[in-house]
């Protein structure tokens, strides 16, 4: 056949129905997940009339535990249980994040949900959500905006697993005798400015100044990452000899670290090796307590998409949610550890 001048063969027929079927197949897709993409989805992806639809930024994939919660998510808003998700990976930029809200409001879902990548900078967009009448919840880091802005959070109490860090320092220090020797600590700390760093640091810092002896060298920000932990810890390791305590704000610097310590010639075994504080309680993180390589692991949920999901079913029977959900954290050292190890998801 010739049309406009050009051939058109079977074969391209063929190729063209192909298409049509690709492109209305995906269009129709209920489960809007995408999340390698930058972009909230176009509109004509429309759910069916009677599934709530629920617009989530998550703030990245930098992290095991980020991936264990974005799968908490997924897995929980699910169109079986009424769900109509649309997910969007910020990739660890908040203008990626605040774009994604806005096109949230702009296809008038039905709530908003996020994971604040750090806590200040949300008040416009915020507002703009309270404007359109929509919903936001919070879930795993919090913001510093007036708390009239959003309905509720449900995340980890990163303050107390600071201080609970630093007390499990203090009580290992008296046990070995050396509560009154001068104890140089460093901090790889997470992505500055965010709830977890700043809760952690935080809590950990209300011990640390109940103790004169303790020292705190440095901090720096190892983004959360295994890359970047590994980096500062080389950073580190040139700069002090005599480093008692390292504190990584979670498993994967910690595994980045333990990776410079291992490259510098250290000993990661034994009495002589810094004491190794982390974050998490991830499996490998656990594993690495077993060995007794990682001391002690404080244990930070990612689990908070079931409660999610049921938050908003509830405020969809018009009742009231409470402001603030926090998830169940334990600590982990050699001694309990292995009870855990086998049901880590994460
Ligand atoms: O906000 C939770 C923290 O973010 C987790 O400790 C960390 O692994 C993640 O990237």
């Amino acid at each position: 056949m010739i049309y406009n001048g050009y051939k058109i063969t079977h074969k391209v027929v063929f190729s063209l129905l192909l298409l049509l079927f690709a492109v209305s197949v995906s269009s129709c897709s209920p489960f809007n997940v995408d999340e390698t993409s930058q972009n909230v989805r176009p509109a004509e992806t429309e759910p069916a009339e009677n599934l709530i639809r629920v617009g989530f930024s998550q703030l990245g994939s930098e992290s095991k535990w980020r991936r264990a919660n974005s799968i908490s998510i997924r897995d929980a808003l699910t169109v079986d249980d009424g769900f109509f998700l649309q997910f969007n990976n910020a990739r660890q930029k908040q203008e990626n994040q605040i774009k994604a809200i806005r096109g949230f409001i702009s296809q008038q879902v039905d709530y908003i949900a996020f994971c604040p990548v750090t806590e200040d900078g949300w008040d416009t967009v915020l507002k703009e959500a309270k404007d359109a009448n929509i919903p936001v919840i919070l879930v795993d880091r919090q913001v510093s905006a007036d708390s009239s802005l959003y309905t509720t959070w449900i995340g980890e109490n990163m303050r107390k697993e600071g201080e609970n860090a630093g007390l499990w320092l203090e009580k290992i220090l008296e046990e070995r005798g050396k509560n009154h020797d001068k104890i140089n600590i460093i901090e790889l700390i997470g992505t500055r400015g965010s709830s977890s760093q700043l809760g952690r640091s935080m809590g950990f810092d209300t011990v640390c100044e109940k103790h004169k002896n303790w020292v705190m060298l440095d901090r720096e920000d190892g983004e959360f990452t295994t890359a970047k932990g590994q980096e500062v810890m080389s950073g580190f390791l040139q700069k002090y000899d005599d480093i008692d305590v390292v504190v990584c704000q979670n498993d994967d610097m910690a595994i980045g670290a333990l990776q410079a310590m291992k490259d510098a010639g250290m000993d990661l075994y034994g009495d002589e090796k810094p004491i190794i504080v982390s974050f998490d309680a991830s499996r490998q993180g656990l594993e690495m307590v077993m060995q007794g390589i990682i001391d002690v692991d404080v244990e930070c949920k990612p689990s908070s998409g079931e409660k999610l999901a049921e938050v908003i079913h509830e405020l969809e029977r018009g009742n009231q949610v409470a402001k603030e959900y926090y998830m169940d954290e334990e600590v982990f050292t050699i001694d309990n550890a292995l009870k855990y190890v086998d049901e880590r998801s994460y």
